[in-house]
């Protein structure tokens, strides 16, 4: 198979036999049916060589497979250290660390959801959708009367960067702009009277965006701290709920996994690195070429759109053993779920620790659970997760 095609029905219900094809065959893949034609490479060292390499390979026109303007962190040095350092002062370990208790509080409270209603439900949309939208609004402040229409923005940016016409997604987008520039004018408003001394300013992120200043006085603008929001959102929300889904579907598969995980809970950090692995929630992204590059015999010509598939990578066996086997206790590996270099995930940390607290939580509360079917895939082609996963209680 030389036409490797992403947006075929049967690569995007299961894309693992292309990644074969791709990482056997064709290390160098020419993808000529999309505008602007795009490469793509699968090989776990060529990759990695790529997402290091960032002069050649540069992040300037955008992660999707379209050429758009650099924005915020979705840029090269300067511009990307200058955000990178001011959100990092903002979205510490320790920022991260706090909100472990009130992750746990929110992933009990929708287990007792569960719990008073129906037997058979859907673990994505009562479960492990909710959950890291609720984080993330609460991070950033927002009110939480707002959070279903939060999700269903944040949903459609995401469509937006594969989707055929992303002109369809241009009025969701620009509510979930309006509203966010709303939320940072009123925080900037509550931070100007603080300063005169009368107003008691939220302690979240998005009042940490507005303070965080570089060592020679730079801050971030009000436009700038929409962009690293809606960044945070949109990277942040869909990506950690398919980590979930995507595990508790291949744990839930093989009911003796699902039994061994509520057994030996000490698994869980393991199970969901494998699952990075396995099912990365972001199967690819892509890079600009700054220069002509000559690679297995191939020459990808300067200013050519490539797609970095994480997921291949993850199963490149010159790097992991057997890897097209889910290993519930698998010793962690480099796996690139999370991309690597000075674009690595921002919220790792983040995510890892929802997707640690609710499997637990599950293992705890709802340990006879039982896969009814496999659900159904999450559209766009370039990430994996499920938008409906049913289960039985
Ligand atoms: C399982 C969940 C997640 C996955 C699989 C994931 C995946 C990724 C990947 C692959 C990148 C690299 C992008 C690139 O190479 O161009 C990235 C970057 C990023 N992620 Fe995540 N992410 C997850 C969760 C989160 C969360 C929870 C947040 C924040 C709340 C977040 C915020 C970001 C940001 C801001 C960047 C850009 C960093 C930069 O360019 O310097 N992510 N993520």
């Amino acid at each position: 198979m030389n036409d490797f095609d992403p947006f075929d029905p049967d690569t995007l219900a299961d894309p693992a036999p292309g990644w074969r094809v791709l990482l056997d065959e064709h290390p160098v893949h020419y993808y000529a049916d999309f505008d602007p034609p795009f490469y793509c490479l699968s090989r776990y060292q060529d990759v990695d060589a790529a997402l290091r390499d960032i002069e050649t390979f540069s992040s300037e026109h955008g992660q999707g497979p379209r050429v758009t303007p650099p924005q915020g962190m979705l840029s090269n040095p300067p511009q990307h250290t200058f955000f990178r350092g001011l959100v990092q002062q903002a979205f510490t370990p320790r920022v991260i660390a706090a909100l472990s208790d009130r992750i746990i509080a929110i992933s009990h409270e929708l287990a007792d959801a569960i719990e008073a209603g129906d037997p058979e439900f859907d673990l994505h949309d009562d479960y492990a959708a909710p959950l890291p939208v609720i984080v993330i609004s609460e991070l950033l402040g927002v009110p939480a009367d707002h959070r279903r229409q939060f999700k269903a923005w944040s949903d459609a940016q995401v469509a937006a960067m594969g989707a055929p016409d992303p002109t369809a997604y241009a009025a969701p987008m620009a509510e979930l702009a309006a509203y966010l520039m709303d939320h940072i004018a009123t925080r900037r408003r509550l931070l100007g009277s603080e300063q005169s001394g009368d107003a008691d300013v939220p302690d979240d992120l998005t009042t940490a965006l507005l303070r965080a200043r570089t060592e020679s006085g730079q801050q971030l603008s009000d436009d700038d701290v929409l962009s690293v929001a809606s960044q945070l959102l949109v990277g942040g929300n869909e990506t950690t709920t398919s980590l979930i889904t995507n595990l508790m579907w291949r744990v839930l598969q093989v009911p003796a996994r699902w039994q061994r995980l509520v057994e030996e809970p000490d698994l869980i950090e393991r199970a969901i690195e494998e699952s990075l692995r396995y099912d990365p929630p972001v199967l690819g992204l892509y890079r600009t070429t700054t220069r002509d590059v000559r690679l297995h015999g191939t020459t990808i010509p300067e200013g050519a759109k490539v797609y970095l598939i994480y997921a291949a990578a993850n199963r490149d066996q010159r790097t992991f053993a057997n890897p097209d086997e889910f290993q519930l206790d698998r010793p962690r590996g480099r796996h690139l779920a999370f991309g690597l270099g000075v674009h690595f995930c921002l919220g790792a940390q983040l995510a890892r620790l929802e997707a640690r607290v609710a499997v637990r939580t599950l293992c705890e509360r709802l340990s006879s659970l039982t896969l009814v079917d496999d659900g159904q895939r999450i559209a766009p082609f370039f990430l994996w997760g499920r938008s409906r996963l049913p289960v039985r209680r």
